[in-house]
């Protein structure tokens, strides 16, 4: 139960029309920044649903979400610049900022939505952008719409950016809201969208991710684009193109299936562990501290433990900034191998 990919399969679709941009040729070099049937569906997609219209000279399609925020960071930190980002959260953006000489400052992702006062106080003049996910990784959450509205203000009011990973951008559960800073955000300069075909469409392989932003820190990305990877895979970008195109409903039924799984894990741990009812997204992140006591000193040792005796791979919270937790993926079992991993997890718990 660690994994983060969706193992449903990739849309027939997606597939279909992989191959036959294979079967046509499209197996060279395109355009840097990607197909412009792609990019031209993307932002048609986007002014749907946020109506929001960017410029073709504004996207840029990547290997994945990964490449283009490694980009940014790479493009955007000089010497010991911050950047805030949410604890807990996906090890790698910390990894990307220091990797690129920056500094990660991080803010609290609560349960009932973020401090915006404490927020504002971890603003320095080095505060160069601030990350946040949503849904989230590694907690289920998702932002609430004052949470993001307060963001884009304070971003507005101290010039940093506001960047925004919607890695698992549609995956929202029940009543859940599915909030973009780009249904609100002024001045658009400021924004970046980073999103991903791997997640919600399980074509993590594919590798095809993109980012919205102003276009001199595309054309930045893009240079850099070039020198690294040149263009992200061109017949995968014609997959990419079917997907976005797919009817809603094989969409629901996709987000159906990971809510119905979620729902369910939620139910068999939650007399068990503090655990908060996922939004959306792949997880759950129950709080072990009640159950640690004396048999396990860290959140680390449960886990190898976990693994070691009941062959039940979770990944410590640690590993995303926050001790005393489990990260639990349901992206890639089904019903029945979650209940028998649930029931292991209990019975290693309360049999220690
Ligand atoms: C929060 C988050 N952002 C971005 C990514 C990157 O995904 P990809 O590079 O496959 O687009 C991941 C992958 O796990 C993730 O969890």
């Amino acid at each position: 139960m660690h994994d983060g990919e969706f193992n449903l399969e990739v849309p027939q679709e997606v597939s279909r029309a992989t191959i036959d941009a294979l079967i046509k040729g499209h197996t060279g070099y395109c355009n840097l920044t990607g197909i412009d049937v792609l990019k031209s569906a993307l932002i048609e997609r986007c002014f749907q649903q946020h109506n929001k219209l960017y410029n073709p000279a504004e996207i840029l399609v990547s290997n994945g979400s990964s490449q283009a925020l490694f980009m940014l960071m790479k493009c955007m930190l000089s010497n010991a610049d911050e950047i805030l980002i949410p604890n807990p959260c996906w090890p790698a953006y910390r990894s990307y900022i220091e990797l690129n000489g920056g500094i990660a400052v991080d803010y609290e992702m609560g349960n009932k939505g973020l401090d915006i006062v404490e927020i504002r106080k971890l603003v320095t003049f080095k505060t160069k952008a601030l990350i946040i996910n949503s849904p989230h990784n590694p907690t289920g959450l998702t932002l609430k719409r004052q949470d993001i509205l307060e963001l884009v203000a304070l971003s507005e009011e101290f010039g940093f950016l506001l960047i925004s990973d919607e890695a698992y951008e549609g995956i929202i559960f029940g009543s859940s809201e599915y909030v973009s800073p780009l249904d609100f955000m002024g001045d658009s300069s400021l924004l970046v969208v980073t999103r991903t075909f791997s997640k919600l469409f399980s074509m993590s392989g594919f590798r095809i991710g993109y980012m919205f932003a102003d276009r001199k820190i595309i054309d930045r990305c893009s240079t850099l684009q070039g020198v690294m990877t040149d263009n992200a895979c061109t017949f995968a970008q014609h997959g990419a193109l079917a997907a976005i195109t797919l009817p809603k409903s094989i969409l629901k039924k996709r987000v159906d299936e990971l809510q119905h799984r979620a729902y369910y894990c939620h139910q068999l741990l939650s007399t068990t562990f503090d655990i908060v009812r996922p939004q959306g997204g792949f997880y759950l992140f129950p709080d072990v501290s009640r159950v640690l006591g004396a048999t396990w000193n860290s959140d680390i040792q449960f886990v190898d433990d976990l693994l070691n005796v009941k062959s039940v791979s979770t990944t410590p919270g640690s590993s995303y900034g926050m001790k005393d937790h489990i990260r639990i993926s349901i992206a890639s079992v089904n019903e029945a191998e979650i209940k028998e991993a649930c029931g292991r997890i209990v019975d290693f718990v309360h049999h220690r």
